[in-house]
């Protein structure tokens, strides 16, 4: 199978969630302690033998151009591992699809990755590493299970059957309504698809919330090129919401022998 060189970061959204601090900041570049979340979702392609990194950017970014201008310089044999970085624009918040086919040109006719820095996965193994390893030519979505009452926040996969990690797929529908949902496997930001999508992105029309939905592309194509669920290893947060980014914080912190104590004075309310 042809190996996975590239991948995509679409970072053009908008964060409302986090007005109004990511009104200056990219939403992407809220810490983790002493990284921004883009950060930790490059090292995590990095370790998973990644050689192109793809931004998808827009106004108001460019300070992750600026952080990444640093980080590179500071990875010595980044060039010479034959490795490059490169940003492309997305001029309107059109959605996840619409980000994703504005890497087209870079990304040209090969297998590709994608990932969002919302969601950080704490794991000793690259997960992104782990799906480009089982990539076998069908569309590759990792997933989750998430509570019931949350399904309409994510993509949720009609299950045919399962067999180890992966789940394959009948279909499956963006933020569907509880009563809608055919299971409560949720997709969460990575993927490994096809360079086909390209061409059902560019003739897909908006879906739900009018955006370009790139799980409606991958359902396009699930007679071609199937649609595989994996659930994989190690912790996730949704660092799209506060509860996320503190509970990741919580997490990363726990295991630092540094600020273990610090955590545990807080919780027993000493001064
Ligand atoms: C996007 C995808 C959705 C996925 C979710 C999880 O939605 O469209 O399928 O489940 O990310 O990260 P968003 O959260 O950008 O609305």
């Amino acid at each position: 199978m042809e190996k996975i060189r590239k991948i995509v970061f679409p970072v053009g959204g908008l964060g409302t969630r986090f007005h109004p601090l990511t009104k200056v900041i990219p939403k992407e570049m809220l810490g983790l302690l002493d990284k921004p979340l883009i950060h930790y979702a490059f090292e995590e392609a990095l370790a998973a033998g990644v050689e192109e990194f793809v931004f998808v950017t827009r106004h108001g970014k460019n300070s992750i151009e600026d952080y990444f201008d640093y980080v590179i310089d500071n990875l010595p044999e980044f060039y010479t591992n034959k490795r490059g970085i490169c940003y492309v624009r997305q001029t309107k918040p059109l959605g996840l699809g619409h980000a994703v086919l504005c890497a087209k040109n870079v990304v040209n006719n090969e297998p590709f990755a994608v990932m969002s820095a919302d969601d950080f996965i704490c794991h000793h193994r690259s997960c992104i590493g782990d799906m480009m390893a089982s990539y076998n030519g069908k569309n590759m979505a990792a997933v989750i299970e998430v509570q019931r009452e949350d399904v309409s926040k994510y993509g949720i996969i009609d299950v045919d059957y399962e067999q180890d990690n992966f789940i394959i797929a009948k279909s499956v529908c963006e933020k569907p309504s509880i009563t809608d949902a055919k299971s409560n496997y949720g997709i969460v930001g990575r993927y490994v698809l096809s360079h086909e999508i390209f061409d059902v992105l560019s003739d897909l029309e908006p879906g739900i919330n009018g955006e370009i939905q790139l799980t409606d592309a991958m359902m396009q194509m699930i007679p071609t090129h199937g649609l595989v669920g994996f659930k994989f290893e190690g912790e996730r947060f949704d660092c799209g919401s506060k509860e996320g980014i503190l509970s990741a914080i919580l997490h990363i912190s726990s295991h630092n022998p540094e600020l273990q104590p610090i955590i545990k004075k807080f919780m027993s309310g000493e001064k």
